[in-house]
């Protein structure tokens, strides 16, 4: 969701730094933008958002500030994902108080904005935000307070909902104020400068060693010294070490591009060290410390939302396959069903960002319980990351396309080694989990081989592209892969696509096949493979076209278009049927022309619930 960076400097150049790493954070929102410098007597603000133009980016941006300012040691700025107001100009942050003495940048949702609003009494806001209010609910402190860090302190004691802000005061050219409640504030430092951001992707440019993360309910004063953290007005330390590698998008069009044709090196990285063939149980060092405590849970419950979930449901399967009780929940759903779970069980948490907002508040309630909480996350030091008891990096490393690709395929992996580390402790054996062991090293190879068919892929698409609704379908395991082809397909073509499991078709979705409707059918050849041969039969005879994904040999007749995958273990399968289906729908997006990488109304990073 929106992203947040602001720069204090001794080398005059806020305005480049602040407009560079904005357009790093673009993937997070691109509603609108924002930046304002403070220039000594006043602050300048520009702001871009797709009322001025539908396409715009950050070079539209930097075309709105005057060249010849460029010295300056004071920024702020901010990547938006609409959610109060629309994605107007106006809405666009920095936003400022009445009176312009301060600049403000704002991550999450103020979820008690009527109470603030009462509070501020009348005053005509020129924005539909709740950042404009919380701005000017920090000026009203400030005039009681007379400090910006105490006005700061009661405002996050006030607001409810997950907020993360950045707080420029026209008058301190010399200073930052943060603040963090629920969300993520960074801190860097780098040869006299200062730099604050809600995502690491921002410090892409810097070579920054400490890095510090700001905790729940802490505020920090930033100057080009470095900052100050206080929490209650209290001076504190707060550190945590972080390392990102940087990406770029280097000879590919598009991230999501680059990072479907970079899978055969993050499936590789994911299981890098860990595969102990000798034992047959991998070294998973992040779960080290409780793999005693993890011997005696009984029921595993995994917890995650869109591309994450299906992942869940892939651990579900997986682990019901090696005897190990598991379930898995949509977390924007979890909190408000009434579970049932025992206090041994342990709940596992899927995120790529580590970031998300749904998935955060499980944890929360999840840890009032007391249960062991565990992470598989890429982003390192982020909140999933922080908050989790213990966990698995899937080392996928920088994921930039909005849509998730690499960090599914490496989320299988570690869910594949997390099965096998807890099977280990109980029934598998020994020759099983070597056997795994022995595949799992062969998936980047197969990866790289079905990579290899994108030509093929692309001609496939461009021949279906008069579609507008598919199903995708397929039976146990590939169910799986069927959801996640289908969520990929709608998300960056904004085609209409459903998943169902392939057995299910006679039960319903069937009415809908006719000539025009098309269905992606992923069929290896394992113990479903005959019953879902048979479903195929029942699409072609009501004159359905059919896609199939397969690893067998099949009839010509049967299926329209056919793309083969290498095989492997049944339980293996979605590692590679997933790939082509990725490349199905970046393509797709290209066809019709759409950006894959800034899909409509979607970010990268969701931290609203
Ligand atoms: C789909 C996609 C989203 C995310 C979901 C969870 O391609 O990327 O569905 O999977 O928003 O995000 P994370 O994994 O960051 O928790």
């Amino acid at each position: 969701m929106c992203g947040i960076f602001g720069y204090i400097g001794t080398d005059g150049r806020a305005i480049n730094s602040v407009l560079y790493s904005i357009g790093l954070l673009e993937h997070r929102g691109y509603d609108s933008m924002g930046v304002a410098f403070n220039m000594g007597r006043e602050v300048e603000l520009y702001k871009i958002s797709q009322e001025d133009k539908e396409n715009f980016n950050i070079e539209d941006l930097k075309r709105l500030v005057p060249k010849r300012k460029r010295i300056c040691n004071n920024g702020i700025g901010h990547t938006r994902w609409a959610t109060f107001g629309g994605k107007t100009t106006k809405n666009a942050h920095p936003h400022h108080d009445f009176n312009k003495l301060f600049y403000f940048v704002h991550n999450g949702n103020v979820e008690n904005l009527d109470d603030i609003k009462k509070e501020l009494g009348k005053g005509s806001f020129y924005s539909e935000t709740d950042s404009e209010v919380i701005v000017n609910l920090i000026a009203k402190y400030y005039r009681e307070m007379n400090s910006l860090e105490k006005a700061v302190s009661k405002v996050l004691k006030k607001i409810e909902g997950a907020n993360a802000f950045v707080v420029m005061d026209a008058n301190k050219p010399e200073q930052l104020i943060a603040a963090n409640k629920g969300g993520t504030i960074i801190l860097g430092k780098e040869n006299g400068n200062t730099i604050v951001a809600s995502d690491l992707a921002a410090f892409e440019p810097f070579t920054i060693k400490n890095r510090h993360i700001l905790k729940d309910n802490e505020i920090v004063e930033i100057t080009k010294q470095g900052w100050k953290i206080y929490e209650d007005e209290k001076v504190k330390k707060a550190a945590k070490e972080i390392n990102e590698p940087n990406s770029d998008l280097g000879e590919y069009k598009f991230f999501m591009e680059k990072e479907i044709f970079e899978q055969k090196y993050t499936m590789a990285n994911a299981i890098r060290g860990r595969l102990i063939t000798e034992t047959g149980i991998p070294k998973l060092g992040g779960i080290e410390n409780i793999a005693r405590s993890l011997r005696k849970v009984k029921t595993f419950h995994f917890i995650g939302c869109g591309t994450a979930y299906n992942a869940c449901l892939y651990a579900k399967f997986l682990f019901n396959r090696f005897g190990i009780a598991a379930s898995a929940s949509i977390a924007s759903e979890f909190c408000y069903r009434h579970s049932v779970f025992a206090p041994d069980d342990a709940f596992i948490f899927i995120s790529q960002s580590g970031e998300t907002a749904d998935t955060i508040e499980v944890i929360n309630e999840i840890k009032i319980k007391g249960n062991i909480c565990l992470g598989i996350v890429n982003v390192p030091g982020s909140r999933i990351w922080r908050e989790t008891d213990a966990g698995i990096s899937i080392r996928a490393g920088k994921e930039k396309g909005v849509a998730s690709t690499k960090a599914f395929i490496s989320q299988l992996a570690s869910i594949v080694m997390l099965a096998v580390f807890l099977a280990r402790q109980r029934n598998m054996t020994i020759d099983t989990g070597q056997r795994i062991f022995r595949e799992l090293e062969l998936i980047p190879d197969k990866i790289q081989e079905i990579l290899n068919q994108a030509n093929l892929i692309r001609k496939v698409v461009n021949k279906n592209s008069r579609f507008t609704n598919y199903y995708f379908l397929g039976r146990y395991f590939n169910y799986i892969t069927a959801e996640e082809g289908s969520l990929k397909l709608k998300e960056i073509s904004y085609v209409h696509a459903e998943a169902y499991p392939l057995g299910e078709m006679k039960h319903g979705p069937l009415a809908l096949i006719d000539k025009d409707f098309c269905s992606v059918v992923i069929i290896p050849d394992d113990s479903v493979f005959k019953k879902s041969l048979v479903n195929i039969h029942e699409i072609k005879a009501r004159n359905g076209k059919v896609l199939a994904i397969t690893n067998k040999k099949m009839d010509v007749n049967l299926a329209d278009d056919i793309i083969f995958v290498p095989r492997t273990i049944d339980y293996l399968s979605p590692l590679l049927t997933t790939i082509p289906l990725q490349l199905f729908s970046y393509y797709m997006a290209l066809k019709l022309k759409r950006n894959p990488d800034k899909p409509r109304n979607l970010a990268k990073t969701v931290t609203v619930s």
